[in-house]
């Protein structure tokens, strides 16, 4: 397929698509879905809000047209969509695409990471914030233990998926944990990703006081272990990886908010709504679900998408204060994938 290469204001060209296949989620995490904001009567989207599979598809094969190489399905929780291995399997007929991967809390992967995995994904970055049931079944609001996302973990490595292992560190909340969760992924043969807790949306309560950077992190970590620092494995890798020393096991951070990385920052985001993103933290979307419903050819998708992607010039973590945090309009986490 020949591919046009687009960039950004900033000069960053358009690698990797994160898709938001649904707004729901199992899980009420309190940094992502707060159980007092997401409670019963919370307005989901309804499905016909949604972009059905052969709009994704259909939208994505431009993308891959215009430098995407990777695309990675998020929510919510992605599994949560009916029959998303059908999704996966179109997706992979992509010509160009070299890479496809989810997000996802895990406890579904039991039930689906077989299918997911002969449809073509290749890799699942799992989210795990605790070993401890107690504080665990706090964060995720649900009162969910630690063994069915194991157990997810577990299907995922049998299926022959990739996994990397994401673990929110808040102050006051699980930063006791983080030396036991370095040494159980460690001894699993997992990588793990230490994530700076983060200002999006508006309803997780974020303060700069609770974030507990990369550097408390790793000299944490350094205590224990001899880590050896590792060359990004693409351009605009998010996280900052580290190997222990004699192994090859990885561990990494994602450091939005004390090493901002918007220089290399690749990635459009469409949410299941089908609007499209040019930040994590940029609240205006582009609409281009009506816009194809509307009866939009393929060439006016292509130059819709070109002129915001060419117009882009966000960097919001390069310019991250506590007033930013409180008075930008945001999107929520789960209505956008993180
Ligand atoms: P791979 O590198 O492909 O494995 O995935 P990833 O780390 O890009 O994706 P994942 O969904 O696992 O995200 C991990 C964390 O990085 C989440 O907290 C995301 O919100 C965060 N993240 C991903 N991309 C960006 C970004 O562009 N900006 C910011 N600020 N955070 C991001
Ligand atoms: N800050 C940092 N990471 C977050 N995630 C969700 N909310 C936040 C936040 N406020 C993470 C999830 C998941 C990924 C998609 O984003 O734990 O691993
Ligand atoms: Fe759900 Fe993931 Fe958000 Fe937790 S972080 S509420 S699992 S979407
Ligand atoms: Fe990209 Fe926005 Fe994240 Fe910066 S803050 S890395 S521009 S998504």
């Amino acid at each position: 397929m020949k591919k046009t290469m687009i960039k950004d204001q900033l000069n960053r060209p358009l690698r990797d698509l994160r898709i938001s296949v649904i707004d729901r989620c199992n899980f009420r995490c309190q940094y992502c879905m707060p159980a007092e904001i997401f409670g019963p009567d919370f307005a989901f989207l309804p499905k016909s809000e949604l972009l059905t599979f052969e709009e994704i598809f259909r939208v994505a094969n431009i993308f891959v047209k215009l430098g995407v190489e990777k695309i990675r399905l998020t929510g919510g929780e992605p599994l949560l969509r009916a029959d998303l291995p059908e999704l996966v399997k179109m997706l992979s007929t992509i010509e160009g695409l070299k890479d496809i991967a989810l997000t996802t809390n895990g406890v579904l992967l039991p039930k689906l990471a077989h299918r997911l995995k002969d449809a073509g994904l290749k890799r699942v970055n799992i989210s795990l914030d605790s070993l401890n049931d107690k504080v665990f079944g706090i964060i995720n609001g649900r009162n969910v233990k630690v063994k069915p996302v194991l157990k997810g973990i577990e299907a995922a490595r049998k299926s022959g998926l990739g996994i990397k292992i994401n673990m929110v560190v808040k102050k006051g909340l699980n930063d006791a944990e983080i030396l036991s969760m370095a040494d159980f992924c460690k001894q699993e043969g997992l990588e793990l990703r230490f994530i700076e807790f983060m200002d999006v949306g508006h309803t997780n309560g974020w303060r700069m006081d609770d974030v507990i950077t990369k550097k408390q992190i790793y000299d944490i970590l350094k205590e224990k272990y001899d880590l050896e620092a590792m060359e990004p494995a693409y351009f605009g890798e998010v996280a900052k990886k580290y190997r222990y020393k004699g192994t090859d096991i990885l561990v990494g951070f994602i450091t939005s908010v004390s090493e901002s990385f918007c220089k290399s920052c690749t990635r459009a985001r469409l949410s299941a709504n089908g609007k499209l993103y040019t930040c994590l933290f940029n609240g205006n979307g582009y609409d281009i679900r009506d816009f194809i419903r509307n009866g939009a050819t393929d060439e006016q998708l292509q130059e819709r998408i070109v002129n915001i992607w060419n117009n882009r010039k966000d960097r919001y973590s390069d310019e991250r204060t506590e007033e930013t945090a409180a008075l930008r309009k945001k999107i929520e986490m789960s209505f956008i994938g993180g």
